[in-house]
């Protein structure tokens, strides 16, 4: 039995964020630059249903059993046993490694789950499609952030720029694959804060319980620049694009998720020639992304380091 790996891209959401989980549209597209990759190895010498885990990343070495039943990764191993329906597998050792910063609005806890799940159940010989990777997925995410939109998995798990609307508790079918007309380049620079996406959710939901009224407006306005944004795309109206991510960033710090880091990099992309730039995931940290054209990715990089980013990437976008 040979080892299998697979391997899952990061994600960056370039419209509606937050909104998203009210039932507005949002769009987010992959980012293949940094990964998360998944190695099942057999073990013959260890008894049928014994599986090691190792996350050399966080120091982690265990075996599944040892796990608490709530670890995101004892539940996404569980869970592909559940799914394929076979509770005692060959032994084997999962392996996981990443590249997608924690914490930092990539989506690193949705490609690890991404990535576990088409290694391992492809190991078992009962490769899960592509709505059970995701639905899988989604049911782990809930573990990170209590009430997920489902965006982080879809895209995660059909590498692809989507257009995401929420129309049920359910994580599949919501989704349309875009069709970018013209590639565009995005620099994405890293605030180096830590934020995890559950405190920025949590602190909106209780904003949004102490003052509906005005959330719902901020919520209703992402939505319409979110429908505004997928017909530029579609056009390929890259300046366009740049405007309602500025529009989209003033929207979330209406809604009390930016910060003085983050205000500080996406100032300065602005001003190294940035089409528009607005943080992107959870907020209060992690990273922003700005829409920059081709020729000037190199200084936006620059300007961002010099501003404080502990680090960027620049990925090029299309279909
Ligand atoms: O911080 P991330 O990459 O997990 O993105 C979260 C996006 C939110 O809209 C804030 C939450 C969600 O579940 O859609």
């Amino acid at each position: 039995m040979p080892a299998i790996t697979a391997t899952a891209p990061g994600k960056a959401i370039l419209f509606g964020e937050h909104a998203v989980v009210y039932g507005q549209p949002a769009i987010a597209v992959p980012v293949t630059q940094v990964k998360a990759r998944a190695i099942v190895s057999p073990q013959p010498d260890r008894p049928r249903g014994w599986v090691g885990v190792q996350a050399p990343d966080i120091g982690l070495e265990k075996t599944l059993l040892d796990l608490p039943e709530d670890d995101p990764l004892s539940r996404v191993i569980g869970g592909v046993l559940e799914v394929t329906a076979i509770p005692q597998p060959p032994a084997c050792t999962i392996r996981i490694t990443s590249t997608i910063p924690i914490a930092a609005g990539l989506g690193s806890g949705a490609a690890i789950s991404v990535a576990i799940i088409r290694a391992f159940s492809e190991f078992l010989g009962r490769p899960l499609h592509d709505e059970q990777v995701s639905n899988l997925t989604f049911e782990v995410e809930k573990l990170h952030h209590g009430t997920p939109s489902g965006i982080d998995n879809t895209v995660i798990t059909y590498e692809t720029p989507i257009y995401f609307a929420k129309t049920s508790t359910d994580a599949g079918n919501q989704f349309v694959i875009l069709k970018v007309a013209r590639p565009f380049t995005l620099v994405i620079g890293d605030s180096g804060v830590s934020s995890p996406t559950a405190l920025t959710v949590g602190d909106v939901r209780q904003a949004w319980l102490e003052n509906s009224e005005f959330f719902e407006e901020l919520f209703v306005r992402t939505g319409d620049l979110v429908k505004h944004a997928r017909q530029a795309l579609e056009k390929g109206d890259i300046q366009v694009l740049g405007q309602l991510m500025d529009e989209n960033q003033a929207l979330l710090e209406k809604m009390g998720v930016s910060s003085a880091e983050l205000d500080r990099l996406i100032q300065a992309a602005r001003q190294a020639g940035a089409y528009g730039a607005k943080l992107s995931g959870g907020g209060r940290g992690g990273n922003m992304i700005a829409l920059v054209p081709d020729s000037a990715a190199g200084e936006v990089a620059e300007a961002l380091f010099t501003a404080g980013a502990t680090s960027t990437l620049v990925t090029i976008i299309r279909s």
